[in-house]
């Protein structure tokens, strides 16, 4: 079946056309299109997303994106199966623009249409696994052994780490083929989240505080980048070693919550304690490798004693913040030490928002949809998973 996913939670406006084909072992999923728009340049400037200013531009970007996306994809209107698009959680008016131009478009070309979890649209970005990498045909279950056969993979425990969201999710079934019914209340269960400051918000927030541009989360893993392998060069070491310690917020507490703002708060003191004559670009480096590893900590912790007090068989590892390459090897890491656990985390491209994740998701959910049902999806700011 050919799936149109939309996707407007936040500030990026994206559109894929994706194909989903049964097969005997799972089902093959080829993303023909998975087009982004972002407005990088456009926050930018805030330091952080600017709601109205993201619904302009979605506005604006939203149907040059569909044409784009069907024109790559090599299909028509006519040709999907299925309009796919977020209707929370998010930014209610990034929300409405998405959500209002699928209800258009399904009322106009008479398609079914579903509303998305963003969050579980996360999680299910992981559960395709490449080929070899470089086609774009994925497949949720591939030729790799049966470890990765679907029934296998739960129960799983999916860190959702993104701008907006930081939740322990425990995944506790997926349905056996054609694989319809994954998605639903008894499906997840939020077993933490965080109190205050998204882990990415966090990232977002420091690189502010630093000047280094919006978003944060690649800026400070770039200078934590450089600090590292500079230290590791010029001190012949194994481990890199900061001058200062930030605390792990919440580490030792005997439950599955977060909390970061407190952490932005600890990098406010130090940098404004420390004489700007000597606030160096070395010590801007150092202070986003210890405020990277900081947060990777405390993610990676309660994340393996989550994964190991609900016996998971997969860890996932999801969001805008799944992009960052040293969470996502020491995360790796630690769940390589849990026997028999299996690690999953989306390609790349699809760890940050986008078009294909919404449609792999609406894949699962096939159940929950009505026929002609466009005038009953609805956004919800605060829509949760479980
Ligand atoms: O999932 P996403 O695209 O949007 C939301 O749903 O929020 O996540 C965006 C977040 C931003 O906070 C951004 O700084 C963070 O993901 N991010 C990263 C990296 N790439 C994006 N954080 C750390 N390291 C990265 N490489
Ligand atoms: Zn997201």
């Amino acid at each position: 079946m050919t799936i149109l996913g939309i996707e407007t939670s936040c500030d990026d406006t994206g559109i894929a056309v994706i194909e989903a084909t049964p097969t005997k072992v799972g089902v093959k999923f080829d993303i023909l299109s998975n087009v982004v728009s972002s407005q990088i340049k456009t926050h930018a400037p805030f330091g952080g997303v600017v709601p109205n200013l993201a619904a302009r531009e979605h506005l604006k970007n939203i149907e040059p994106c569909l044409k784009t996306a069907l024109k790559e994809a090599d299909k028509k209107m006519s040709e999907i199966d299925l309009i796919a698009v977020t209707n929370g959680p998010g930014l209610i008016p990034s929300l409405l623009i998405g959500v209002n131009f699928a209800k258009a478009l399904a009322y106009r070309y008479k398609k079914p249409i579903i509303g998305i979890n963003h969050i579980e649209a996360h999680i299910a970005a992981a559960l395709i696994l490449s080929g070899r990498g470089i086609s774009n045909s994925k497949f949720l279950i591939s030729k790799q052994g049966p470890k990765y056969k679907i029934q296998n993979l739960f129960p799983a425990i999916a860190l959702v780490v993104s701008g907006g969201h930081t939740q322990l999710v425990l995944v506790k079934k997926i349905g056996s083929p054609p694989h319809q019914n994954f998605g639903g209340g008894d499906t997840y269960k939020i077993i933490g989240e965080t109190r205050d400051d998204a882990a990415g918000e966090c990232f977002d927030k420091v690189a502010k505080l630093l000047n280094l541009g919006y978003p944060g989360g690649p800026a400070i893993s770039r200078q934590a980048e450089k600090w590292k392998s500079e230290f590791l060069i010029s001190k012949s070491e194994t481990n890199p070693k900061t001058k200062f310690q930030l605390p792990r917020p919440m580490v030792n507490h005997k439950n599955y919550d977060f909390s970061f703002s407190g952490l932005k708060t600890a990098v406010l003191y130090l940098f404004t304690a420390q004489n700007s004559k000597l606030r160096t670009q070395d010590f801007i480096q150092e202070m986003c490798f210890e405020t990277q590893q900081a947060i990777i900590d405390v993610l990676v912790s309660k994340t393996i004693n989550a994964a190991k007090e609900y016996r998971a068989k997969t860890v996932i590892l999801a969001g805008g913040v799944a992009a960052n390459k040293e969470l996502r090897e020491q995360l790796a890491a630690a769940v390589k030490k849990i026997p028999h656990s299996l690690f999953l985390i989306p390609d790349f491209k699809l760890c940050t928002d986008n078009g294909a994740m919404i449609a792999i998701a609406a894949y699962f959910n096939q159940k929950n949809i009505k026929p002609i049902n466009w005038k009953i999806i609805k956004a919800d700011a605060n829509l949760r998973i479980g």
